[in-house]
């Protein structure tokens, strides 16, 4: 089972701040029964943005730190990027790093209140570059809760979404919890993810939920995402 979203480099984002910390967020997500995590730590244009190669080599740390403190959990690199117009340009040019660094598909996150008006304009010029869009957590953006049916568009689209796995025990509130159940029982969701930033203090956190998702109809068409290996490759 893959995670496709999770903080967990140290000290890139506001995720893990230390490799220790990092390892206590692994060893929990693998108790919950991952074992494959896509570390997205979060990249916003503008000068500090976390750039490709700092993420690969820090993605590289934490495999090396994992494979020495025995846990076997694989470990990809990969970045949740905060629209913004250009986004199709950076990606291009290699400035982003899509999921697994495999070019195929580009984590992507929506301001929580508004969506912006070049929102669909940035998802087709991903699409007709090759590159999918997967929405990070829909069910937490204020305006798609409202409006739902933005969201079924999107899937008729070819958009792809993922669902943060604590949504489903109401971390996020009401709505969340709402739009979460909803898209699942219609299929919506292709892939799950921790969204993880450090160590949860309930232990079980994860794997309550993984067994409460089970129980929902429709989780089945959860996909796996796929990466073929070996696929890493050096940022262009
Ligand atoms: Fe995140």
């Amino acid at each position: 089972m893959m995670d496709i979203h999770s903080h967990i480099l140290p000290g890139i984002d506001d995720g893990a701040s230390s490799m220790d910390e990092t390892l206590g967020i692994v060893r929990q997500l693998q108790e919950a029964g991952f074992n494959t995590l896509i570390a997205t730590p979060h990249v916003m244009d503008g000068n500090s943005y976390a750039k490709p190669a700092e993420i690969l080599a820090a993605t590289e740390r934490v495999k090396k730190c994992i494979l020495e403190a025995g846990i076997h959990v694989d470990i990809l690199p990969g970045a949740e990027n905060y629209i913004f117009p250009d986004m199709v340009n950076w990606v291009l040019e290699g400035k982003l790093l899509t999921l697994g660094n495999t070019k195929k598909y580009l984590l992507v996150e929506l301001p929580l209140l508004e969506i912006p008006l070049y929102t669909d304009h940035v998802f087709f010029n991903l699409q007709v570059n090759g590159i999918t869009p997967v929405l990070a957590h829909p069910e937490r953006y204020k305006a798609l809760s409202e409006k739902p049916e933005r969201l079924l568009e999107w899937a008729k689209k070819g958009i792809l979404f993922q669902l943060n796995l604590r949504s489903l025990s109401g971390k996020y509130g009401p709505q969340p919890l709402r739009l979460a159940k909803l898209l699942l029982q219609n299929h919506l969701i292709h892939f799950i993810g921790s969204d993880a930033h450090r160590v949860s203090r309930n232990p079980f956190a994860y794997k309550e939920v993984l067994r409460h998702l089970h129980e929902i109809p429709g989780e089945k068409l959860c996909h796996e995402f796929y990466v073929p290996r070996p696929a890493m490759q050096e940022p262009q």
